[in-house]
């Protein structure tokens, strides 16, 4: 399927749009240079936030932004009174692109009190057209715009919104001064940039980007462009770095994981790449995120079950239960063979927590494939859903069909969510009493004198402890179940 956003006064000549890490870096030192005259100019640091929407795809940009930034030379702020903020959005769901529009608003303000303040949008809302067109009409105080296939050239989009000279790569400079690039799809993976880390002891590892798999109503292919599978050697190198430099804990990311190196040009499935993460020096645990039930293989299972460092956490989106919408939804799976998977899984890994993805109120969605999902919810017994209300994304198959009333959505919403939130907590109640591992993660932002961190399985447990033991894995004793959180000592 081609692409079916085309962003034409951005995209320029093919040739004018492959990112090399290189060049890249240059860029980054003339930013320097320019940012450093500013500097000297004006008397003090400069400073910049970067506020993250959207999934763990976005967390792992946001956090290449800031190596660069920091690179450039731009001083980290906690608050968005900052010289340089940058929204990275998120746009697979309406109340996602709302949330920006109502933020930008608030922006503007700390930007009227500052005349040396810059704005800067980027993410997934920035690949539609029409995102773009709303943002130059009616928020101009917007000075840099890029896409998800632009991350990479941040320290060429700083130099010339800085006001350096265009050098013709792709990038379009307003009569205003707005500093634009967006493109439709990614010029290859660029490896080599600097990227900061938020956690010293955990990170995630991009395997794969963009999505081919075009649920009916799901706009992540569109804004996140063709599915394309990292190197094997980069990725473990990656991760050899990281743990050199204290991390142990891994999240691989992709958009779905299990088709990880499908079409590429080397030969390594994602249950081989997965045991050779777990071989590397200093690794103690592995996660990964998301897993397309139509893609799962005996062989990860397999993995899965004899690899201890793996963690026993499965994130297995269902979306529906009801075999008619899964294949509306072009699914590739029906009721019947998602919960035989899970019976497989189970069987294999019998601790193992399962987790999942749910719409509800997909188009033409009667009560009677409504009550299917309720049914497989009851079978499974997620220790927790992400439970969300269908929204129409423009463009995507879905958006063409008849809506169903908003109230009776609710109704089911919320029906299912008390579901949900019952079976979670008699699930998450079984570990009390139980000896566990735990990551400490951080000091508990409410209570003093606790401590914050995850079990393999992900659940998170506040547990007595100070600040020595952030990154440690400590022993544990659940005492006491909270629902979706434990308590232990
Ligand atoms: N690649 C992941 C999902 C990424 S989007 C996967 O396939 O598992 C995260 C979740 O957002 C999806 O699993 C889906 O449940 C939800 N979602 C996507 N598009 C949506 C839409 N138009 N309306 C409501 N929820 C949506
Ligand atoms: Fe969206 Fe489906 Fe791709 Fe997940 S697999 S990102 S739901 S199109
Ligand atoms: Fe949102 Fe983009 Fe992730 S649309 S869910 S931030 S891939």
């Amino acid at each position: 399927m081609p692409p079916l956003f085309c962003y034409n006064e951005v995209v320029m000549d093919k040739t004018a749009r492959i990112l090399d890490s290189g060049e890249q870096l240059r860029f980054i030192g003339l930013a320097r240079e320019l940012l450093d005259k500013k500097i000297k100019e004006i008397g003090r640091q400069l400073t910049f936030h970067v506020t993250t929407f959207g999934c763990q795809m976005n967390a792992r940009d946001s956090e290449k932004l800031i190596g660069i930034l920091k690179d450039v030379g731009y001083v980290w702020e906690e608050s968005e009174d900052a010289d340089l903020v940058i929204y990275n959005t998120c746009t697979v769901r309406d109340n996602a692109n709302q949330k920006v529009y109502g933020k930008l608003g608030y922006l503007h303000g700390f930007k009227k009190k500052n005349p040396l303040m810059k704005i800067g949008m980027c993410g997934c809302m920035m690949q539609e057209p029409s995102v773009v067109e709303k943002i130059q009409k009616s928020y101009p105080f917007v000075d840099m715009i890029f896409g998800t296939h632009n991350i990479y050239q941040l320290g060429e989009l700083i130099y010339l919104m800085l006001g350096g000279e265009d050098e013709g790569h792709g990038v379009t400079v307003t009569k205003r001064g707005q500093v634009i690039s967006v493109w439709d799809e990614a010029s290859g993976i660029m490896e080599d940039l600097p990227t900061e880390r938020k956690y010293p002891f955990k990170s995630g590892v991009n395997i794969m980007y963009g999505c081919d798999n075009f649920c009916s109503y799901c706009i992540v292919p569109y804004v996140r462009g063709r599915e394309r599978s990292r190197d094997p050697k980069e990725i473990i190198r990656e991760i050899e770095r990281l743990c050199a430099d204290g991390v142990s804990e891994i999240m691989l990311l992709g958009q779905n994981v299990n088709s990880y190196g499908h079409g590429a040009d080397f030969d390594m499935s994602f249950p081989e790449l997965l045991r050779e993460v777990c071989r590397v020096e200093g690794i103690e645990r592995v996660r990964f995120m998301t897993s397309h039930p139509k893609d799962l293989s005996d062989e990860l299972i397999s993995v899965m079950a004899d690899e201890p460092k793996v963690c026993r956490h499965l994130h297995l989106p269902l979306q529906s239960g009801s075999s008619r919408l899964l294949a509306e939804m072009n699914r590739h799976y029906d009721k019947d063979k998602y919960l035989d998977l899970v019976d497989r899984i189970k069987d294999a890994i019998p601790d193992i927590a399962l987790t999942t993805d749910i719409i509800v109120g997909y188009p033409t969605e009667t009560e009677e494939d409504f009550l299917e999902t309720m049914d497989v919810v009851s079978k499974v017994r997620y220790s927790a859903a992400f439970t969300f209300i269908y929204s129409q994304r423009t463009g995507t198959p879905a958006a063409k069909l008849p809506m169903v009333p908003e109230a009776v959505v609710h109704d089911r919403f919320d029906r299912l969510l008390k579901l949900v939130q019952d079976i979670g907590a008699e699930e998450n109640g079984k570990l009390v009493g139980s000896k566990q591992v735990v990551l400490v993660e951080q000091l508990n932002e409410k209570e003093p004198g606790l401590v914050t961190g995850r079990l393999s399985n992900n659940l998170t447990v506040h547990l007595p402890g100070d600040a020595s033991m952030i990154g440690q894995y400590v022993p544990v004793t659940i005492t006491e179940s909270g629902g979706f959180y434990l308590k232990g000592e």
